[in-house]
């Protein structure tokens, strides 16, 4: 099938979630990183990639009025819902012009902007759905609920797949209609692929990495220090 694209460029940034693995008092995306929530990060890398129209930020309910004194002007702001696939919905819905949607995790803060720039040149080239994917490191196996193991899995095909995540706007809205259950698939592209088209996967970068657990926010803060240096 090919692939128009016609149509802005929306990013969706869902930002609702509880962020219990964080375990900070604040819903993860407002727990700043040296100062500035994770929410603002997030899209100002966006703003920065240079190739979004317009950015919807999905909130919990209690964070849609302050949210938008937290985030630069122009930027919509919706309410979410109770697991991303409902957030990511709500994104969808307020912008149901969109040529591309750009759907990219407010916890991915350090994203770099070349990376949301790579997304959208392979989406105008001609492909439905691309994904920024690293190579694991670690052997993965799979273990039964007792902790057996029950296969190891050949990690020259396995990829851990970040975001932003980018789809044909007809396709994207295709595979959110179609979901009736939802409750197993953990990315936008899972919902693509069960609708049949082909998902892309190409280079990620280390510093889209998700900031879930207090480990991972210690390892942003000092990133994001070494870049702020870097740029004075
Ligand atoms: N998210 C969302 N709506 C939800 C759940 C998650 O918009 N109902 C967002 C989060 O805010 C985050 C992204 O989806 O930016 C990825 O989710 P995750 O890293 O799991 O964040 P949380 O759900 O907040 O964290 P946890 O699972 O530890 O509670
Ligand atoms: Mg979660």
């Amino acid at each position: 099938m090919a692939y128009s694209t016609a149509g802005p460029v929306v990013a969706i940034v869902p930002a609702a979630g509880r962020g219990v693995r964080l375990g900070e008092s604040a819903p993860k995306a407002f727990v700043p990183i040296n100062g500035v929530p994770m929410v603002r990060l997030a899209v100002e890398g966006l703003l920065a990639a240079g190739v979004v129209d317009e950015v919807v930020v999905v909130v919990p309910p209690e964070h849609v009025q302050s949210s938008a004194e937290l985030l630069p002007e122009g930027i919509r702001i919706l309410e979410g819902g109770p697991e991303r696939i409902d957030s990511v919905r709500a994104g969808i819905a307020a912008a149901p012009e969109a040529g591309i949607y750009l759907v990219h995790d407010a916890a991915r803060a350090l994203t770099p902007p070349a990376l949301i720039a790579r997304i959208v040149t392979e989406l105008r080239a001609g492909r439905a759905a691309v994904i920024p994917a690293l190579e694991v490191a670690d052997t993965i196996k799979s273990v039964d609920l007792l902790g057996g193991v029950t296969a190891t899995l050949n990690r020259s095909e396995l990829r851990a797949v970040q975001t932003p995540q980018g789809f044909d706007g007809e396709l994207l809205r295709r595979a959110y209609a179609s979901v009736t259950d939802g409750t197993d698939i953990t990315d936008d592209a899972g919902l693509v692929e069960r609708v049949g088209a082909r998902v892309r996967a190409i280079p990620g970068d280390p510093l889209a990495f998700k900031i879930t657990t207090p480990h991972d926010l210690t390892v942003a803060a000092a990133l994001h220090a070494a870049q702020a240096g870097k740029t004075g």
